[in-house]
């Protein structure tokens, strides 16, 4: 599998010794570079159904992108590797990832907007979500890194990027790349 993951193992003190793996980096196919075929794309937009990015599941009006393509004047740059996605009106991405029941993470990512008006991204990791305004409109290097903090309620989590827009151009949705998911360690307590 593609993507950089970088693993730690966690180590607690040595009479209790427990030593697990835990992913901390980019989730599955988190910066798209895996796409779909070839069959399963209309120009940027995917049309080859809900499995047609690997690792991901996929509903709605989603594009394809890859970095360097012009939009109008404007030659789109991606922040990770060479490909994005874009999420017009309703579109959205979701993945179930593996998590520590009761353990803090964080879900990062990057977005950009290219159009004028306003857009904002549902973020949920079940049972939290959050909506989330973009700020920048796309310059080369104009991407907003977003964080959302949850703490895990089960093993598995299913994460949802939901563009809940209703804009009169599908293809005005915002761009996502770099999925991350990260470990938020909780503050020690002091010793006295
Ligand atoms: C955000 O997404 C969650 C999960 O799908 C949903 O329950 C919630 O109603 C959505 N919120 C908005 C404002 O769209």
């Amino acid at each position: 599998m593609k993507g950089r993951f970088l693993f730690l193992s966690v180590l607690f003190c040595s009479t209790f010794h427990v030593s697990f793996s835990i992913i901390d980096g980019l989730v599955a196919n988190g910066n798209f570079e895996l796409g779909p075929k070839a069959s399963d794309l209309k120009g940027t937009v995917v049309v080859g159904g809900s499995k047609s990015i690997p690792e991901w599941e996929i509903s709605g009006f989603v594009e394809y992108i890859k970095s360097g393509q012009k939009q109008g004047d404007m030659l789109l740059v991606v922040p990770e590797g060479a490909y994005a996605v874009r999420l017009g009106n309703e579109a959205s991405i979701k993945q179930n990832i593996k998590v520590m029941k009761g353990m803090y993470y964080s879900i990062t990512f990057m977005v950009a907007r290219t159009c004028a008006q306003e857009e904002r991204i549902n973020i949920s990791v079940t049972p939290d979500w959050g909506v989330i305004p973009i700020q920048t409109l796309y310059t080369s290097s104009g991407w907003d890194p977003i964080a959302f903090g949850f703490k895990a309620e089960s093993e598995t989590v299913e994460m949802l990027i939901h563009n809940p827009g209703k804009e009169e151009d599908p293809a005005c949705g915002p761009l996502i790349d770099s999925v991350a998911l990260r470990t938020l360690y909780p503050p020690r307590p002091t010793n006295h």
